[in-house]
């Protein structure tokens, strides 16, 4: 297939690439390297570009002749879509809107979408499955679930396919070491560890100690990034017109951020200096997926099935790039 990948230079992104080159396709990066890395995908498949720029990617779509898009491209950092939510709708949803009516325009009929367990809010069942009502307490999570709406309209209306992947905490690195997480800045669990392990930060600071959970700190369900790359392959081979496609993705277990802690201390055999501090505004106590449905529907399962195993990639990506792709 010819598929175009937005945010393709980005952390997940970069790991479906790769993939998807492995797989056969014809793949084109679009990406405008705001938080993508040039280094992390094969220069021949790169387009730098910005999502806001309709006419380029109607051009891309055209030329190249897409088939499919698999769309990363977005703003990800939930602190920030509280304090400036003008900017996560014009990007995560204006923008966003902008593409999936390209592609309707130049018939493109398969389209893979970044979504995310915050579309549930604070669930009322966990582990959460699919049909757990979807009330996201971030604009943030509303822009996610927003453009899920279109997805699901359009392919009720025209010849068009969508899936929906609803990620929870994608994490680790290409098992070789030369793809893994590099943000700017960092906000994500494991990476901060590894950090406050190496002594790159002074301590890491536990967001809250008191929630109802085994021990008082938040649960996550960590879910190896090559694990979830290949949930979007999947999904693409699944696609047919008029599908209206959404799973969630992660491993059914969740781990709460001292067993995090523990984790990195196990596989670095360093001592993490640890801070307790108040609970992160927005943060639910546990999310943990019921990923039963991808299993049954794409025979997808995690090849990563321990923390550990996560945490051990995550260590020899940082080892060889302890300061990621070094820009
Ligand atoms: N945490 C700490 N200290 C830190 C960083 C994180 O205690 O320095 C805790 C958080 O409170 C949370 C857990 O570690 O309980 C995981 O935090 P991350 O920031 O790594 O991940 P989140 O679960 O907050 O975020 C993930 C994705 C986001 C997505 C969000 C949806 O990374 O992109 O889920 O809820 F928006």
């Amino acid at each position: 297939m010819r598929i175009l990948v937005t945010g393709g230079a980005g952390y997940i992104g970069s790991h479906t690439v790769r993939q998807l080159l492995a797989a056969g396709h014809e793949v084109t990066v679009y990406d405008n390297l705001e938080a993508g890395h040039r280094a992390a995908v094969p220069a021949g498949s790169l387009v730098v570009g910005d999502l806001r720029d309709v006419d380029h990617l109607d051009q891309l779509l055209l030329v190249n002749r897409i088939e499919a898009v698999v769309h990363f491209a977005a703003l990800a950092y939930v602190g920030e879509s509280v304090t400036n939510p003008a900017k996560y709708y014009t990007t995560n949803l204006i923008y966003a809107l902008h593409l999936l009516d390209r592609c309707r325009r130049n018939g493109v009929q398969k389209f893979v979408f970044s979504s995310t367990c915050a579309t549930y809010g604070v669930p009322q069942t966990v582990p959460i499955a699919e049909d757990e009502p979807q009330a996201p307490v971030n604009p943030y999570g509303n822009t996610k679930l927003a453009f899920e709406r279109a997805l699901a309209d359009y392919a009720g209306a025209y010849p068009f396919g969508y899936c929906a992947l609803r990620y929870f905490n994608a994490s680790g690195a290409a098992e070789d070491g030369s793809l893994g997480e590099h943000h700017d800045p960092e906000t994500h669990l494991i990476p901060i560890v590894i950090q406050a392990a190496t002594g790159k930060r002074p301590h890491v600071e536990v967001f809250g100690t008191d929630y109802p959970t085994p021990d008082g700190t938040c649960v996550r369900d960590y879910i190896h990034v090559d694990d979830l790359a290949r949930a979007h392959v999947l999904a693409l081979g699944a696609l047919t017109p008029g599908a209206k496609l959404a799973y969630n993705v992660g491993t059914g277990r969740g781990y709460s951020v001292l067993e995090v802690i523990r984790t990195v201390e196990e596989v670095t055999g360093l001592k993490v200096p640890v801070k307790h501090g108040p609970r992160r505004a927005g943060d639910p106590p546990a999310l943990v997926a019921k990923a039963d449905k991808i299993r049954a529907e794409l025979g997808w399962a995690p090849k990563f099935d321990s923390l550990r195993a996560i945490v051990e990639t995550a260590w020899r990506w940082h080892k060889a790039h302890p300061n990621g792709y070094g820009e």
